[in-house]
């Protein structure tokens, strides 16, 4: 509260325009919610997160060190719902989920990677190997296209805290950084069968991308965020995917009309 009244001022004083005063707001909100969350964390999470920083060091906005605190944060949430969750378990696997992430390309699974990776930090900060093996079964399974399930209840929450930060307002943004990182167009109005048929291994909806450059965030939609609410375990992130897959579809139909009102208004000017 004391927070809101004092960037109310702020605004005032400096006469802040809306969307400057709104970006204030995101930059005051996400560094309220990185620190209380860093804070909260033991001095063992904090070693941790800061060899994640390190490793993540010019990673994708879409996949930076903000993401990891998001699926940290939703891994907390989740876990409170389930019953006989090892939270040093889930919150280690959580901070190492995507430490490999940098140094994924074709040839490199940054799941598998970043299992080993881990496997040697956890075991030089004494972590015993038992809890070293189920932490690894997380990392290694948390991928939507990944072709090992998880089988443990923190894997579970793991994979789906990992993928609802696809989804929604968040996953939106993610998206389209990862659209600009790749050279993709804003939209691709195209058959999905006969998309899903030459650009994904195996012909199937959750095959690999061959050729990312042809992909494009409706059709990251059609073949795999749409299919997310199946490949969820836990009651509440069904619950709340729900909620941010409807945001997505309605900010693509938005999309694609304006995207058939400009393509007229080009014919009619030719
Ligand atoms: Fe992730």
């Amino acid at each position: 509260m004391f927070i809101i009244v004092n960037l109310v001022t702020i605004k005032d004083i400096y006469g802040l325009a809306s969307i400057d005063f709104l970006m204030l707001t995101m930059k005051v909100k996400n560094y309220i919610f990185f620190n209380i969350l860093t804070i909260a964390m033991s001095e063992k999470y904090q070693k941790l997160l800061e060899i994640v920083k390190r490793e993540l060091k010019g990673a994708s906005p879409a996949h930076d060190i903000s993401h990891v605190m998001r699926v940290y944060d939703l891994c907390l949430l989740l876990a409170k719902y389930e019953k006989n969750v090892d939270l040093d378990v889930l919150k280690t696997a959580a901070l190492l989920h995507d430490i490999a992430r940098v140094k994924e390309s074709q040839n490199i699974d940054h799941t598998v990677l970043g299992a080993e990776v881990s496997e040697k930090i956890l075991r030089e900060l004494g972590y015993p190997e038992e809890k070293i093996r189920h932490i690894k079964h997380c990392i290694i399974a948390h991928r939507f296209r990944g072709a090992v399930k998880p089988r443990t209840i923190e894997a579970k929450i793991l994979s789906d805290a990992d993928k609802l930060d696809v989804l929604g307002a968040i996953g939106i943004a993610r998206s389209y950084i990862l659209a600009g990182e790749y050279g993709q167009k804003i939209y691709v109005d195209t058959p999905i069968d006969k998309y899903i048929k030459e650009n994904l291994v195996g012909g199937k909806h959750d095959g690999r991308i061959k050729d990312l450059s042809k992909h494009a965030p409706n059709i990251e939609f059609e073949t795999k965020f749409k299919h997310i609410p199946k490949k969820l375990y836990t009651r509440k992130a069904k619950e709340i995917a729900k909620e941010r897959l409807n945001s997505y579809v309605s900010f693509l139909k938005g999309l694609k009309r304006k995207l058939k009102v400009n393509y007229k208004v080009i014919v009619l000017y030719i």
